[in-house]
Formats: C-alpha cells, sequence, structure tokens
C-alpha cells in the first residue's frame, strides 16, 4: 500500500498518473530546497526525494513544505543520504528499492546538489567531486533507462580554476574522452599536495583551490558519464551566485549585505537545475550557466553572454 501512495496525487483527476520520482541531495536546505519545491510546484507529476544527510534537518524540511503547502504532502518524502558515506548511499538506494521496487525503474531523475565550500581538498573533493561519483554509481541502476535525467550541481568556480591552470591541464578538463581513471589520478595526486601552493603552480594546477579543483573535476565526470550513458540526459550547471549558508560568509567577511554583492535568492538558483531536470538541452555532458545557456569548461561565461558553441 504504501508503495502506491507516490502514484496518487491529491487532485482527483491525477489520481492514475505515473509519478516522476526525482531524488536531490542536500535538499534540506539553500539551492537544494529550492530545487524541491520548484519541482513540487511546477510538477504535479513529480514526486520528490529530499534527500539529506541528517535526519533531523531533512525531516524538518519536509514538514516546512508540507506546512507551506500541505497538498504536497503525498509527493514529497525524506531519504536519509550522506553523499560521502558509501555505506549512506547504497542504504539509501536500497530504501528507494524498497519502496518502489526496481521494475520499472524506480527513478526519473537525480540531482546532484550537495555540495560545501570549506575544508581541504581531500575534504572538499570527497564531497562535491567523489560524492557525486558515488550517488551516480549507487542511483544508476534505478534510473529510467531511456529518458532518465542527472543534474549535476557544479559551479563558475570549476571554469575560473580551469582558466588558471596550464595548458596542458586546461586541455585535460575540457577532454571530452576523458575516462575515470585518469580523473582519479589527477584527484588522487592533488590530494597528495595537500595545501601546497606552490605544488600546484608546479604542477599547472593554478593555486590548487579545493573548491575550484572539486567542481572542475565534477565537470569532467558529468562529461565521461553522459559519454558511457548515452540514453540519459546527464548535464552540469551553475545556480548562479546564491545567498546561502555556502556564501553568506563571503559576504559576511567583506562587511556587506549579500544583496548588494549580487547574490541572487535559492529561488533563482533553481533555475538552471530545472532547465536540465525538464527542458530540452542540446547534446549531452555539457554545463550550463545561471541563465540556463551552455558555457565553457574553462572560462567564465556570464549570464546573458552568448551561448559557448565550442
Ligand atoms: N550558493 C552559491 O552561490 C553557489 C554557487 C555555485 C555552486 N553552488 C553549489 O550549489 C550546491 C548547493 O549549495 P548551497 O549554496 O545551497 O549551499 P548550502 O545552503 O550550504 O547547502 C548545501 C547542502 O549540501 C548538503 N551537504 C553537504 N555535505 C553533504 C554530505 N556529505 N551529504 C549530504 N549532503 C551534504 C548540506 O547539508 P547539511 O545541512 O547537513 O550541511 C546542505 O543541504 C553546492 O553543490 C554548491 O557547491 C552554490
Amino acid at each position: 500500500m504504501e508503495g502506491r501512495r507516490d502514484k496518487l496525487s491529491a487532485a482527483g483527476d491525477e489520481r492514475s498518473m505515473v509519478m516522476r520520482r526525482i531524488v536531490v541531495t542536500g535538499g534540506n536546505k539553500g539551492i537544494g530546497l529550492a530545487i524541491v519545491k520548484a519541482i513540487l510546484e511546477e510538477h504535479n507529476d513529480a514526486f520528490v526525494w529530499l534527500a539529506a544527510r541528517s535526519p533531523e534537518r531533512g525531516r524538518a524540511a519536509v514538514q516546512s513544505v508540507i506546512a507551506e503547502r500541505p497538498q504536497w504532502a503525498d509527493r514529497l518524502a525524506f531519504l536519509k543520504l550522506d553523499v560521502a558515506s558509501d555505506e549512506s548511499v547504497a542504504s539509501a538506494a536500497r530504501e528507494v528499492v524498497e519502496r518502489h521496487g526496481q521494475d520499472p525503474a524506480p527513478v526519473h531523475a537525480l540531482v546532484n546538489n550537495a555540495g560545501v565550500a570549506a575544508g581541504t581538498l581531500q575534504e572538499v573533493v570527497h564531497v562535491n567531486t567523489l560524492g557525486v561519483r558515488r550517488v551516480c554509481e549507487a542511483f544508476l541502476p534505478l534510473l529510467d533507462p531511456t529518458g532518465g535525467r542527472i543534474v549535476n550541481i557544479t559551479s563558475a568556480a570549476g571554469p575560473n580554476f580551469v582558466h588558471t591552470c596550464s595548458p596542458e591541464r586546461q586541455r585535460f578538463f575540457l577532454d571530452p574522452d576523458v575516462a575515470w581513471p585518469a580523473l582519479e589520478q589527477l584527484i588522487d595526486t592533488s590530494i597528495a599536495m595537500g595545501s601546497d601552493k606552490d605544488a600546484f603552480a608546479a604542477a599547472g594546477l593554478g593555486d590548487g583551490s579545493p573548491y575550484g579543483f572539486s567542481k572542475a573535476c565534477a565537470n569532467s565526470y558529468t562529461m565521461l558519464l553522459a559519454r558511457a550513458h548515452p540514453a540519459l540526459r546527464i548535464n552540469a550547471c551553475t545556480p548562479g551566485f546564491i545567498e546561502t549558508d555556502l556564501t553568506r560568509p563571503f559576504a559576511d567577511a567583506q562587511g556587506q549585505a549579500p544583496a548588494d554583492m549580487g547574490m541572487k535568492p535559492p529561488s533563482e538558483g533553481a533555475r538552471s537545475a530545472m532547465f536540465l531536470l525538464f527542458g530540452e538541452p542540446e547534446g549531452n555532458g555539457r554545463y550550463y550557466g545561471s541563465d540556463a545557456v551552455r558555457s565553457p569548461l574553462d572560462r567564465y561565461r556570464a549570464p546573458g553572454d552568448p551561448p559557448f558553441e565550442g
């Protein structure tokens, strides 16, 4: 009975609708929560698993959404998922299968939104790059094999980082044929450099910014994953410069109001992800700007600038 609940929408004429189930990691706050709400608001055939590492924060987020919009209660559920833990990710995938079964494929789309900005390169990569891969590996077998989607929330910090790299490293990050062993080797080598900025500079890796490096690697991973799964739509995007717990410290450090620094509200940070989830992006394995326009991997493209055609 429980497994059928999400197939039944509150509205009478939607009762027989088959739900498109979407998992959003880091869904308890910030841009992730804004994506959860946008999906529920704009697509009444969508069921959202709001995934969060903390049951308290995740359940509180689900309750706050339902308190705002009680009619969404049947289309929203909490999923415990720490992207940094193999065990947690495997257990989350099992919970989805227990509730919905495995045939037909229980998940329409996955949004890899969970991310951190602070920490050592190892800590940041563990979540922002390896976490994305960990979740993709576990959920790919559950994803609709024809038309399923993966949206990786990366950042303009990725292209900005690549811009500071040597020509050889830039070629690596732009290589459409990049393979996981090579990317993994680069990650391992970079982790071994710790916070030695001279070592990063000598290796052609700019200043070794953990965040920029992790997001550049996540963009490369998006390319190789899309190549391996051509029947799926797998793309990455930046949400833009958005006021959240991740960015507020920058404004505090400058003694400025977030809006005065150009930060936008989380609802706007959901727009590029919503396009990649429900729109018609051209190609696969690409990186999009916050205006949902294709953007290059090795330099910043501002919203409103012409699309990248390379
Ligand atoms: N804000 C911006 O301007 C901006 C710009 C470019 C890209 N981004 C990207 O957008 C995404 C969302 O960031 P945000 O700005 O919304 O930041 P945020 O408000 O700090 O939210 C980050 C989310 O990620 C979750 N998270 C962190 N580590 C996790 C883990 N190991 N497992 C599961 N969840 C984890 C956090 O959960 P807890 O609550 O448990 O910590 C939280 O739900 C990130 O990938 C970030 O890099 C943001």
